[in-house]
């Protein structure tokens, strides 16, 4: 290390700061993409400040770290904010940074300061840096933030998206991504969730539903005689051919078609105990059964166009009503997919959150999702069983399709969808269109 001063920060190196500020911030662990002349406008706007305190680490006559923030007066004292500690990449890992912290704190010691604090990485080295100096995690607040971009349109996001993974994207969509991962590694254990925690199951709390009561005085019985239907029994055969089909023809279904697919994905075999769970022919989580089954039905032999929703504890349908637009309806709840306008059956899944959260408290909802597999992949096996096709589809609009259905969207919404038809072998070509594109970019 060669000679060095601590002094004050001074405009007139706030050029070199930005410089400093800028390359010290793209590199790891943030990533941040900062200009220079940006990061000089931020550390200008800092030094302006009234209450600014800034110190520069300066050796053999150059700056080449600097620690920077300002104070404010609460009710218990003044504090004082670290707003930036940077040093030039070049000279990182020669404890200039712990120079300038030591060199701050006791300015602020001797200025009466109450309390220092800042923001800084949630882990990683960062917070074990300022731990060493007695710094705390804060625990009775938190800080919050409101991304005025996150209703554009997502354009920020895509530039600054590397698909390699190497650079993070923009801090908004990054906080979503980790939340999403936090979401399936956490759940079996999460430390924010105290020991102490029982779910209402455990506090025993009454039961919800096992099923939602009918909606309407309109039930319709379903069809039970499946030896009617010719269904395949290859079980290997029906498993190599299932596949995701788009295309359909205008050939309806019949009730027992429909009445076969409802009890393949959602058919209540048995109660367990006096009303403890449903057993159905899929498994679940807890055998919450979470779901209700609303459909869009267009074509089906004998049942009026119109909305309907399965009643699993007596294997029934009700109608809900017409839909005053029932193509409109279609396409919007699945984000303008309208090759499904031709299907004669949109299934759609809500999710009754209660029914599994009254057992699994916070853990329920990735158990959620596992579950809603099943119900699909059902769909896909007794649709093919019989000769018919549909494809799942994530992409709902869960608003759309809970006004629809008269769904509150808190308590109950709809998550996941799946049109089916029928559909000829002839119309293969037109199937394999849809991943024209794998072959047309070389993928
Ligand atoms: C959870 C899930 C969501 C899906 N969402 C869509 C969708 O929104 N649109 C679509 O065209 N296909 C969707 N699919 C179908 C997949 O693209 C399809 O399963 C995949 O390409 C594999 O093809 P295969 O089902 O024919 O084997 C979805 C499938 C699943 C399981």
């Amino acid at each position: 290390m060669g000679e060095y001063t601590i002094q004050p920060c001074t405009m007139e190196h706030v050029q070199r700061y930005g410089e400093i500020y800028a390359a010290a911030f793209s590199g790891e662990p943030w990533n941040d993409a900062w200009k220079a002349a940006d990061a000089e406008v931020h550390v200008r706007e800092i030094l302006e400040m009234e209450q600014a305190f800034g110190l520069e680490y300066v050796e053999d006559g150059e700056v080449v770290g600097f620690i920077l923030g300002s104070s404010m007066v609460f009710h218990y004292g003044r504090t004082f904010e670290i707003n930036d500690l940077a040093v030039d990449p070049a000279y990182q890992g020669r404890g200039i940074a712990r120079t300038l912290l030591e060199a701050c704190l006791s300015a602020m010691r001797e200025q009466g300061i109450c309390g220092v604090h800042m923001i800084t990485q949630g882990d990683g080295f960062l917070p074990e840096f300022y731990k060493r100096y007695g710094f705390k995690k804060e625990n009775k607040v938190i800080l919050m933030g409101l991304d005025m971009d996150e209703e554009g349109d997502g354009s920020e996001a895509v530039d600054n998206a590397d698909p390699t993974g190497a650079k993070d994207p923009a801090p908004a969509v990054k906080a979503r991504i980790d939340l999403g991962r936090s979401f399936i590694t956490k759940f079996a254990d999460d430390e924010s969730i105290p020991e102490t925690y029982m779910t209402d199951q455990e506090l025993k709390k009454p039961q919800p539903p096992l099923a939602k009561a009918p909606m309407t005085g309109n039930i319709i019985d379903l069809p039970n005689d499946f030896g009617e239907l010719e269904i395949r029994t290859d079980f290997l055969g029906i498993i190599n051919d299932r596949k995701s089909h788009r295309v359909y023809t205008d050939q309806p279904l019949t009730l027992r078609e429909l009445s076969y697919l409802l009890w393949c994905t959602q058919g209540v075999k048995d109660v367990r105990g006096k009303s403890y769970a449903t057993i159905r022919t899929v498994p679940c989580g807890g055998a919450r059964h979470e779901f209700e089954c609303y459909m869009a039905i267009r074509r089906v032999e004998g049942l009026e166009p119109g909305l309907y929703h399965y009643l699993p504890m007596t294997h029934q349908i009700e109608f809900l009503g017409e839909s005053p637009d029932m193509g409109g309806f279609i396409s919007k709840s699945l984000q303008e997919q309208n090759w499904a306008l031709k299907s004669s059956v949109v299934f759609y899944y809500s999710c009754v959150f209660y029914r599994a959260e009254w057992r699994y408290g916070p853990w329920a909802h990735p158990v959620i999702l596992m579950d809603s597999g099943h119900i699909t992949e059902n769909l896909y096996l007794a649709a093919t069983s019989i000769g018919l096709g549909g494809c799942a589809i994530a992409a709902v609009d869960p608003e759309a399709c809970n006004r629809e259905f008269g769904l509150d969207g808190v308590e109950e919404t709809i998550f996941y969808a799946m049109p089916v038809g029928t559909v000829d072998p002839a119309d293969r070509e037109s199937e394999d269109a849809f991943y024209a594109f794998v072959r047309e970019e070389g993928l």
